[in-house]
């Protein structure tokens, strides 16, 4: 069957309602929240502090180290607690696509720990988990170039949708792209890809991100001006 409309009625080029906010945990160094419609992420950053064992520190630049986690209550199948190898490779990956924004040789020596909690999933977790450690990043001072913006695009019956939730991405034959934008210069930190798309079909896909991130970026704006005005 064609896919013609999408489940939630939305337009295909329509995100989900988004919100970020500053500030969120007291005891972290910088920390934010970030919701796609009923996916919330929530990310603490702890750092810079000296980085122990003293033979991993870097006197050049400092290191970013990122951890991911769905908490169980999560979902509505619980989920086991703890780390697995799904929370391994998105603690990496959120990694990888902030590390182009942070001045790290101003932190020699140094690591940042960010902690991102998932606490309601309904897809695109790793996507609000990025948005949200930009975010608290930028609360816990660090020197910065930019934040970082991201999504999931979807590809099915030659169709690209941005934003699916967890019942578009069930849908057969539907190709999951989560991507990381740079706002300012639209530079690409993160671009994975679950299924099959052509080129056309991932041009079109990259393009619609590159959109809907200035929405993002200006709710990421919005939400920092709000504690710091
Ligand atoms: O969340 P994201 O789209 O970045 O990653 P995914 O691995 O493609 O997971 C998609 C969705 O599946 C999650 O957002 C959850 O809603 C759901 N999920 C789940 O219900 N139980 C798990 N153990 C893992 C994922």
């Amino acid at each position: 069957m064609a896919y013609t409309k999408r489940l939630d009625g939305r337009k295909f080029d329509e995100m989900r309602e988004i919100e970020g906010k500053v500030g969120v945990v007291k005891n972290a160094d910088g920390s934010a929240m970030f919701k796609f419609g009923d996916t919330v992420a929530i990310a603490a950053v702890y750092g810079p502090k000296d980085l122990y064992p003293r033979f991993m520190q870097n006197p050049k630049k400092g290191k970013l180290r990122c951890y991911y986690d769905m908490i169980s209550f999560s979902v509505n199948e619980r989920k086991r607690p703890g780390p697995d190898r799904r929370s391994n490779e998105i603690g990496l990956v959120t990694e990888k696509s902030l590390t182009p924004v942070l001045s790290l040789e101003n932190y020699p020596n140094a690591v940042v720990d960010v902690f991102v909690q998932i606490v309601q999933a309904n897809a695109g977790t790793r996507c609000a988990g990025i948005c949200a450690a930009s975010l608290a990043l930028a609360d816990a001072g660090l020197d910065m170039k930019d934040l970082v913006c991201a999504v999931s695009a979807g590809v099915v019956d030659g169709k690209v949708l941005i934003d699916i939730d967890k019942y578009e991405e069930d849908v057969e034959g539907m190709t999951d792209i989560p991507i990381a934008i740079l706002p300012r210069t639209g530079e690409v930190s993160l671009l994975q890809l679950d299924g099959k798309v052509n080129r056309e079909e991932l041009k079109e896909a990259l393009e619609l991100v590159k959109k809907v991130s200035k929405k993002i970026h200006n709710a990421q704006k919005k939400a920092l001006q709000e504690k710091f005005k």
